[in-house]
Parts: C-alpha cells; sequence; structure tokens
C-alpha cells in the first residue's frame, strides 16, 4: 500500500531529515518563508501542526508564543519533534486519513499542513476533520507539490486523475523511493470549499535570497515555474 511505502521512506530518512531541516534550501528558504506569510498572528493561540515532521514548525511557531499540537504518521518523526521541543507542545503518531479523536470540537484556531497532503489519496475525511476541530473563521495552512510542476515532472498524460507517482530523493542520505499522489488544481481546492472552507489566499512561492547563495541552480528553476503551491481556507462562520 502507498501509505506503507510513505511510512517507510519517512522512518528511514527522518534522521537525516532533521538534521537538515534548518537549513534544506526547499523547506528552510522556500517552503517555510512563504507558507509562514499566511498564518494569522500566532501568539497566543492554538495551532495543529499535521504532519509536523521533526518540529520545525512547531519549534517556529511556539517561539512567537503559539500552543502547538502535532501529529506525524512517523513514529521516528514523532520522536525527534519531541526532541526538538522537549518544553512545550504535544507531538503525537497519527495518519491524518483517521479521525483526529485526541483533539475536540472548535478547539484550535489555526491548522497548518506543511508539504504533506499530497501523501494522502482520499483528502475529504481529513479535511473534515481539519473543519471539525476549528474554531469558527479558523484557518487551514495548507503548501503542497504544485500540480502543474507534478505533472510536467511526472510526465503525466492524464491531467484529471489522481495518479500515485513516485520518485528518488537523493538529498537525504541515502536515495529513498518516495510514493505521492498527483492531482489536477481542481481536485486540490474543492476538498476544502465543498467542506465548509473558502479559500482567500493562493500563493505561488519563490525562493528567499539565501537560495540563492545555497543553490543557484534551483533558485534560477524556481523563479522560472513554482514547484509547491500554498494557500490559506477559513472556516465559514
Ligand atoms: C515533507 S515532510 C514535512 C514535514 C513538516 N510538515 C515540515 O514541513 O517540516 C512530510 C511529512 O508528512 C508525514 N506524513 C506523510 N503521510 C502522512 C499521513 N498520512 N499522516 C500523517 N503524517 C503523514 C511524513 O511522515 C513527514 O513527516
Amino acid at each position: 500500500m502507498i501509505k506503507d511505502f510513505v511510512l517507510q521512506a519517512y522512518q528511514k530518512m527522518a534522521q537525516r531529515y532533521h538534521e537538515l531541516i534548518d537549513i534544506k534550501p526547499h523547506n528552510a528558504y522556500y517552503d517555510r518563508p512563504n507558507t509562514l506569510t499566511l498564518l494569522p498572528e500566532v501568539a497566543g493561540k492554538v495551532i495543529l501542526d499535521a504532519a509536523c515532521g521533526p518540529g520545525k514548525y512547531a519549534e517556529i511557531l511556539m517561539v512567537k508564543g503559539a500552543t502547538v499540537i502535532g501529529f506525524d504518521i512517523s513514529p521516528n518523526m514523532v520522536t525527534l519533534a519531541r526532541e526538538r521541543n522537549p518544553t512545550q507542545g504535544e507531538f503525537f503518531v497519527h495518519d491524518l486519513s483517521e479521525s483526529l479523536d485526541k483533539v475536540a470540537d472548535a478547539s484550535c484556531d489555526i491548522v497548518l499542513c506543511a508539504l504533506a497532503l499530497h501523501y494522502i489519496e482520499d483528502w475529504t475525511h481529513t479535511i473534515q476533520e481539519f473543519y471539525r476541530v476549528l474554531k469558527p473563521k479558523g484557518a487551514v495552512v495548507i503548501s503542497i507539490e504544485h500540480p502543474f510542476n507534478d505533472f510536467n515532472f511526472f510526465q503525466s498524460t492524464a491531467y484529471f486523475q489522481t495518479e500515485n507517482v513516485q520518485c528518488v530523493w537523493k538529498g537525504f542520505g541515502q536515495p529513498i523511493e518516495v510514493h505521492s499522489y498527483r492531482r489536477p488544481l481542481q481536485a486540490c481546492l474543492s476538498p476544502f470549499t465543498e467542506n465548509g472552507f473558502y479559500i482567500d489566499t493562493l500563493l505561488e512561492p519563490k525562493p528567499t535570497q539565501e537560495f540563492a547563495v545555497a543553490d543557484p541552480k534551483h533558485f534560477k528553476e524556481l523563479n522560472d515555474f513554482p514547484a509547491f503551491m500554498c494557500f490559506r481556507a477559513v472556516k465559514r462562520a
């Protein structure tokens, strides 16, 4: 099953991912600086970090005064998130395609889900759970692989289908095969708009200047075409 491949891949790469997350250009100088601009003021807010990985976002948000509860399918990632944030935050092993039973209705101000939804085939239940745990007018902030980039990168010939795709990542130690789901743009947005949210901002991110220094080749590529897409969905009152 794809989920097992995803779990195994992140279990294997967790330690290296954790070691690199502060400086890996696609995370540190592309995803995070852009995705973070979509979060409202976080001080005093309760944030659900869905697919928290090694807890880098949680660290940043807690320094700014948020309370964070993180979930990730990979036990190794959850251990590392706890190590990174030893005095604050709660982190749990959890598959986001299952119900978030630990989280009460209308208890969160923000759900953050960075670079993870593309590992889930059917987003409907996940988005319905985000809706349930959010307070009225609460926001979900998402970053995902850009659907147009995935279409090109995986040389798809079936734009309108949701397809299982895989590639090999070489940037986190030993090469690791990573499976995910490529889907059309509409399938990235409609699970939100059909389940009680409106999209109020969509961002096709640009890399920061630090990226140019760290990796000039990909800096140029990302200025020519986006690899990721970020958006904010707001719970209708
Ligand atoms: C690219 S990492 C992003 C981690 C973190 N959000 C960040 O940006 O630093 C993707 C994460 O999604 C997690 N993940 C994948 N499928 C998941 C699922 N079904 N439920 C929960 N977490 C999942 C992986 O274990 C991994 O930690």
